[in-house]
């Protein structure tokens, strides 16, 4: 293989055979192939695309560039959820451990920080002492044992994906169809599911803010799972303005164990539930939706979820502690009150400018060494629609020093925009699609 001709090729529009993307990709898994040989290959994919052979190719290989996980001899369905990306979106932190708190495996193999987006990664690993990066013996005995872990991609679990993830995350290389569909699907394919649940986010905060990209990708990951005999189910869903309050790694953290104790931002709950019902269905632990949701209002009022967090944290090293005393998350040296400058009416909270605020606060990454500060970010409580007086709180900034709370300052000032009238915001789940169609629901 000489990859600059593979590279050459997809730079001038070629198309690049599967065995030539399943050389590359376990080379460069590997370290056969340096960075910057696969930046300038995923930089032509950006420009050029995949056809859904070389989408399908890519997928494989990062597969087979790392084992599986075997949860055949477990006697209870196993379903994972995943998001595609959004800024506020913690509903994984939530799900894990409710659904499994119901008697169904949950696998969870998530990713860091991308682009403008979080990552689940970043989100747990601001619990204090908090190990995602389990081997698959101990994710398999975990699961096994509890019902639940939430694990990173590692050498030994899809490592191309680990690689690549963190290469396209640093060289703008994220918002491709085939490269998103791959990505996701390798790991949940490589988790030994019986179901999955895919969160495909809309809007402009999205990485493909165009509704018929949107659906592409929702159709090109059921594709990919019908192939591999994994039902798959998509909700598309509003990321349009951040989901709840709470935008950065510790202070998710913290909502989403205030949802588990049955309090929450209402938006975030709506979410949560629409997601987590698709999941039970696809058990079969509930017969119905309706059945699903009274089973996670369950699980929530009898504090059988709450539990099961703490299980999964103490599990993998964290402390257990916060569940209760969530002021042992890390927390930033200030935080500022920030005010509505006029009456009005909020128009926009733009996730994307909320997003890059984060990682200019330092809670996400610039590069790939960077480290991630787990305690800074917004809470932001205004949401577009809602009447605001000059004055009123819309959001705290949580900052380590004088100067970046100035940051945060004009990161608000800029995504937060107050006017006479606003266009209604999209509806907090609008379409559900599976291998039989789409389904408008709202
Ligand atoms: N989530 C992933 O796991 N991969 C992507 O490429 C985008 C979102």
């Amino acid at each position: 293989m000489i990859v600059p001709r593979l590279i050459e090729r997809k730079r001038d529009g070629g198309r690049l055979e599967p065995k030539e993307i399943r050389e590359i990709v376990l080379a460069y898994a590997e370290g056969r192939v340096p960075d910057y040989q696969m930046a300038a290959l995923l930089m032509a994919m950006y420009f050029r695309g995949l056809d859904g052979g070389e989408m399908s190719a890519m997928m494989d290989a990062m597969m087979e560039s790392g084992k599986k996980l075997d949860l055949s001899r477990l006697p209870m369905a196993r379903i994972d959820k995943h998001s595609t990306g959004g800024v506020g979106d913690k509903t994984s932190l939530i799900l894990a451990p409710l659904i499994a708190s119901l008697g169904v495996a949950v696998p969870m193999m998530s990713g860091r920080g991308l682009g403008h987006t979080g990552g689940t990664l970043d989100k747990l690993e601001s619990i204090p002492g908090f190990r995602t990066a389990l081997s698959l013996d101990e994710a398999q005995k975990q699961i096994a044992r509890i019902g639940c872990a939430m694990l990173s991609q590692t050498d030994e679990i899809v490592p191309a994906d680990r690689k690549m993830y963190a290469l396209r995350d640093a060289t703008a290389t994220v918002e491709v169809i085939p490269l998103i569909a791959a990505s996701i699907m390798s790991k949940k394919l490589s988790e030994g599911l019986t179901g999955l649940v895919l969160d495909v986010k809309r809007g402009s905060g999205s990485f493909l803010p165009k509704l018929e990209d949107e659906l592409a990708l929702a159709k090109a990951m059921i594709d990919l799972g019908s192939a591999h005999g994994c039902p798959v189910v998509a909700l598309l869903t509003a990321m349009d303005r951040p989901l709840g309050h709470a935008c950065g790694n510790a202070l998710e953290v913290a909502e989403a164990i205030d949802v588990l104790k049955g309090g929450g931002p209402p938006d975030l709950i709506e979410v949560t539930f629409a997601l987590g019902a698709a999941m039970l269905v696809l058990s079969t632990a509930a017969a119905t939706l309706d059945a699903a949701h009274a089973l996670m209002r369950d699980g929530i009022n009898s504090g059988k979820a709450l539990l099961k967090l703490e299980e999964i944290v103490a599990a993998q090293g964290g402390d257990p502690r916060i569940m209760r005393e969530p002021t042992r998350l890390p927390q930033a040296r200030h935080q500022e009150i920030f005010t509505a400058k006029r009456e009005g009416i909020v128009r926009s909270v733009e996730p994307r400018a909320i997003g890059y605020g984060i990682i200019a606060l330092g809670g996400g990454r610039r590069n790939m060494e960077e480290r991630v500060d787990p305690a800074v970010g917004f809470v932001i409580t205004a949401k577009p629609g809602i009447h605001v007086l000059k004055g009123q709180t819309l959001a705290t900034i949580n900052a380590h020093s004088e100067a970046d709370l100035a940051v945060g300052r004009s990161v608000l000032e800029s995504a937060i925009v107050i006017g006479d009238s606003a266009e209604p915001p999209l509806p907090l789940v609008s379409h559900r699609v599976t291998a039989r169609g789409v389904e408008q629901l709202a």
